[in-house]
């Protein structure tokens, strides 16, 4: 499938460095955060890649304005060379494109997190935010877009994500022959959800995403909710069978591509000295069976319900309590969106509420931490018995894919229907409905109970698959989708 070396401009909101400052007023690079950075930075090393992305730090925004807005040369940590350029946009307009548009409506849209009774209440406040904020942000990477094509007009470009929706259009009218691709990392809701949004805003995303050539996400699930949408929605002529949509006079080639994990990376991660010495602080402080959850405090990932099908699964046999534990490691995000701060406040409430019930001796049922801390995570990855994933809804959830490869303990992996990693490993997880906390508790009693037998059959199927359906495959796919709309166009 792989075809050479490629010029090719990502574009996503966050991008794959933050700059800042040390104590001695250094410049300092780190490592952008989330799954999406981590599987595009396979393409780095393969291909001749420009990345924009937005400038978020006040030093990002140094760095910017020292390259006159154009792009500056970086490199991967292991050495791969790329291009970055940041985009500075209006700091007003980014917060409401961030914390007014992309999270509250359109990440909740995405994952049903509305309770429709009450939320969301739209008002010209939204309108405002989505003219003034989110179609002027997509503007600015529309023009970074445009003028890197100006440069080399045979780079391909892909968008990423949910923050970019309308950007594929604005860069189509300005460079009408240029090769676009999008991928959403994010659900597809089915089109009744679409049309809590105004009907000017619902079909600027879909005709947006149309303007692409080739439009991926991960499971077919979602592949499908979008072809109906856009037929819906856009008016565009789908053919379900073939993943075509056409619309104004354009094919757009839409279809499913999980995204997934370096496996080899992963195991190496878990070899590292950081990893290992974390790994053995909680061995010595570990129950006898650990149930782990890995999140960020996303109202999407279902923390609360978590929490009490854990009580649950307690309170139906007290020989359970003192013996089996919950590590809940979760990173704090968003934490600008009064949704997700208020978020938190009721995963704390919870966790003690559970602790408070069973806590004696010393001893608590779930161990809440909140922190941005990877190599923990890693280190609890290696332990756990079962590996709890019960998202409401979710686009793929890496955790599942990360988590399997590198456990030492025949683990299982408890997983929720709605997560995109279920089309692909739901046959070896237990799966669970995330709404119904006594099914949850009955799953975490049945993967905690089952054979070893079955336990490693499970873990090595999953092992297996991910060798074989990795990032780097991932990656190959989308270009392959790519070179086949180039041939379609002919
Ligand atoms: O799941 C979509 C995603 O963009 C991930 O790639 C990323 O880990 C996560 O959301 C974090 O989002 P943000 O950039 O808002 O922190």
């Amino acid at each position: 499938m792989g075809a050479g070396r490629r010029k090719l401009i990502l574009v996503s909101n966050r991008g794959p460095v933050t700059y800042g400052r040390d104590e001695n007023g250094e410049r300092t690079t780190r490592r952008g955060a989330g799954g999406l950075v981590t599987a595009l930075g396979g393409l780095l090393s393969h291909h001749d890649v420009i990345w924009i992305a937005s400038a978020m730090s006040d030093e990002d925004r140094v760095v910017a304005a020292e390259a006159g807005g154009e792009a500056v040369d970086e490199q991967t940590y292991d050495g791969s060379p790329f291009r970055l350029r940041l985009v500075a946009h209006d700091e007003v307009a980014y917060d409401r494109f961030y914390n007014v548009v992309s999270n509250p409506v359109l990440w909740f849209l995405q994952h049903y997190l509305w309770d429709l009774a009450y939320t969301p209440v739209l008002d010209a406040a939204l309108q405002h935010a989505w003219d003034d904020g989110y179609v002027q942000v997509n503007s600015g990477f529309a023009d970074a877009v445009v003028a890197e094509l100006a440069l080399d007009s045979d780079a391909a470009v892909l968008f990423q994500d949910y923050h970019l929706f309308v950007a594929p259009r604005l860069v189509r009218e300005r460079v009408p022959d240029a090769l676009l691709g999008h991928f959403i990392h994010i659900p597809w809701p089915q089109t009744d959800y679409w049309h809590v949004l105004p009907k000017p805003i619902r079909r600027a995303i879909h005709n947006g995403l149309l303007a692409n050539d080739a439009v991926g996400f991960h499971t077919h699930r979602w592949q499908l909710n979008f072809l109906r949408a856009a037929s819906d929605l856009a008016g565009a002529e789908c053919d379900l069978e073939e993943g075509l949509a056409r619309h104004g006079g354009r094919r757009s080639l839409v279809s499913a591509h999980p995204i997934s994990v370096d496996a080899a990376e992963f195991e190496r991660l878990a070899e590292s000295e950081e990893v290992v010495a974390a790994e053995q602080e909680l061995i010595a402080r570990r129950p006898e069976q650990l149930v782990l959850r890995v999140d960020r405090t996303d109202p999407s990932k279902n923390i609360v319900r978590g929490f009490r099908a854990f009580e649950l699964y307690l309170e139906a046999d007290p020989e359970r309590i003192g013996r089996v534990g919950m590590l809940a490691l979760l990173d704090p995000s968003r934490q600008d969106i009064p949704e997700y701060s208020e978020y938190i406040g009721a995963i704390q409430r919870e966790a003690r509420r559970v602790n408070d019930r069973f806590e004696h001796d010393g001893w608590i049922p779930i161990e809440l931490v909140i922190e941005d801390n990877f190599t923990a995570a890693v280190a609890a990855y290696k332990q756990f018995d079962v590996l709890f994933v019960n998202s409401i809804f979710d686009g793929m959830n890496l955790v599942a894919k990360e988590a399997p490869l590198v456990n030492r303990r025949d683990g299982v992996v408890v997983l929720s229907e709605n997560a995109g990693a279920h089309e692909e490993l739901g046959s070896w997880a237990v799966t669970v409905n995330p709404f119904d906390v006594a099914g949850q508790a009955e799953a975490i009693d049945r993967a905690l109970t089952m054979s070893l037998a079955d336990r490693r059959e499970r873990l090595e199927a999953i092992r297996t698959h991910l060798r074989e359906h990795d990032v780097a495959w991932w990656v190959e796919s989308q270009l392959a989708d790519l070179d086949r709309c180039a041939a379609l166009r002919v």
